[in-house]
């Protein structure tokens, strides 16, 4: 056999066998390393983000009551989250007539997706807490004293801070004008500026403040200075976050106000709930 007949006997085969023949530090090798690493790479990524996702949504909806009890000022540490959030009684709440409603399941009732639900939801037009659309049933939660009666309601709030929509919750007094607290479970402010809404000192500032005056007239403000109507209605703006105070300020008017709780408040006052 020739020289010749050897090396071709020995050539790699087809355009696998060609490849495979190449120097490791070839263009097309190094490429198909590259390619081949992230294909596998993303697949991890995505494995694990399916997987991790009924884990996500159960730690979502702890957080969730975690500060609904906080709001209340019924949260310790250690305690049986599931068991003390069974305390409070949830309503799905008509905003237009105040009154709640049976037409969803109050414990599955959904507000986001609701308020992206053209059948469930409104756009806004006069929308001074940058929301865009406004479910017309929102979840709002009851919690009662031994007795049996309201001891304090907690509602849902949200709106547009400087960088991100703030969502929370606001826990007022049987009377439906004294705020209990206010805290925010989601925002993506800026962490020593806006995101100073989660400061204690700061959510501390709102026990007792009164929404309304004696006439009826909404009157909590955030702001600087201590508005005319009087320090009970005032809640200070964060140092160096006038914009997400400004923000809060807003949505808080806004919820308070007659396109949010005020049917509902007014119903609250009058006993009806
Ligand atoms: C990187 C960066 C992040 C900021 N984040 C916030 C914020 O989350 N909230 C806010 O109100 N202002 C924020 N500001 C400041 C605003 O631009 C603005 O200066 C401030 O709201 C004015 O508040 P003051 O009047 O209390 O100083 C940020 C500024 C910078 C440069």
């Amino acid at each position: 056999m020739s020289e010749d007949q050897n090396v071709q006997n020995t050539a790699p085969k087809g355009a696998i066998g060609r490849f495979l023949a190449m120097p490791a530090d070839t263009l097309p090798k190094t490429l198909f390393v590259a390619v081949t690493l992230c294909l596998v790479a993303s697949m991890i990524v995505s494995a694990v983000a399916v997987a991790l996702r009924p884990a996500q949504e159960v730690n979502k909806l702890k957080d969730k009551q975690v500060n609904i009890l906080q709001v209340a000022g019924v949260y310790e540490k250690g305690v049986d989250v599931a068991e003390a959030f069974a305390a409070f009684e949830p309503h799905v709440l008509e905003l237009a007539t105040g009154r709640f409603t049976d037409q969803f399941d109050a414990k599955t009732f959904d507000d986001r997706a609701s308020a992206d639900n053209p059948d469930t939801s409104v756009a806004l037009t006069d929308d001074p807490a940058a929301i865009g659309r406004k479910s017309k049933f929102v979840t709002v939660y009851l919690l009662r004293d031994d007795a049996g009666a309201i001891d304090k309601v907690i509602l849902p709030i949200h709106g547009y801070g400087l960088w991100s929509t703030l969502y929370g919750f606001i826990a007022l007094e049987e009377n439906g004008n004294d705020i209990y607290g206010l805290q925010f479970y989601s925002h993506a402010e800026t962490p020593g500026l806006g995101a100073e809404v989660d400061n204690p000192r700061w959510k501390s500032l709102w026990r007792d403040k009164k929404l309304a005056d004696e006439n009826g007239m909404l009157q909590i403000t955030v702001a600087k200075s201590v508005p005319a109507a009087g320090a009970e209605y005032h809640v200070d703006a964060l140092a160096g976050a006038t914009l997400t105070s400004r923000g809060v300020d807003n949505l808080v008017k806004f919820w308070m106000g007659e396109a949010g709780f005020a049917p509902f408040l007014t119903n609250l006052k009058a006993g009806e709930i």
